[in-house]
């Protein structure tokens, strides 16, 4: 089975797919970690060199790559179920699980990671809270497409080995 993590920058979606992943004996990929070993450079120099557009196309490709194999958990970008039809084709593909963390816990995590997010770079410290409400309310609608739906603070290994028990 494919799986498929979506959820905001900085919700866990690749701290709980390497472990979901490893406790399940299945591979682990990450989405933007692909993209940059297609591209050869980081996604923050993709931003900057060719612009979001350019990002988002490499981005539906990369993903596209993935529906051809399969006994994995790939870990998506936050921007990913927002573009293209990337969101209907996951859910046809495989199986979506939605990660969610609450606003101040996000903005805590998120603050001190600027440097390395793009999307966010350029977002003053006071603003930040109101640009991850705005994003989240756009991105609302495409997340809640999900199967799964999970808030992490609740999370634990065995969220996942119930739901791949029910997807053999
Ligand atoms: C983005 C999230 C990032 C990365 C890129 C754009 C977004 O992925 O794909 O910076 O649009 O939210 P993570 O959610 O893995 O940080």
């Amino acid at each position: 089975m494919r799986y498929f993590l979506v959820g905001f920058m900085g919700t866990g979606k690749s701290y709980w797919g390497k472990l979901w992943a490893k406790a399940s004996g299945i591979s682990y990929y990450d989405l933007d970690e692909e993209i940059e070993k297609a591209e050869g450079k980081t996604i923050t120099d993709i931003f900057k060199e060719n612009g979001e557009g350019y990002f988002r196309k490499k981005e539906k490709q990369v993903l596209s790559s993935f529906f051809k194999k399969d006994n994995f958990i790939l870990s998506c970008g936050g921007g990913t179920p927002c573009f293209f039809n990337n969101m209907k084709k996951m859910n046809q593909k495989g199986v979506t699980i939605y990660l969610k963390t609450g606003i101040d816990e996000l903005v805590k995590r998120l603050s001190a990671e600027k440097q390395i997010r793009p999307l966010i770079g350029n977002v003053e410290d006071d603003l930040l809270k109101d640009f991850i409400l705005q994003r989240l309310k756009e991105r609302e609608p495409f997340y809640s497409k999900a199967i799964y739906h999970f808030n992490t603070a609740f999370l634990s290994e065995e969220n996942f080995k119930k739901i791949a028990s029910q997807h053999e």
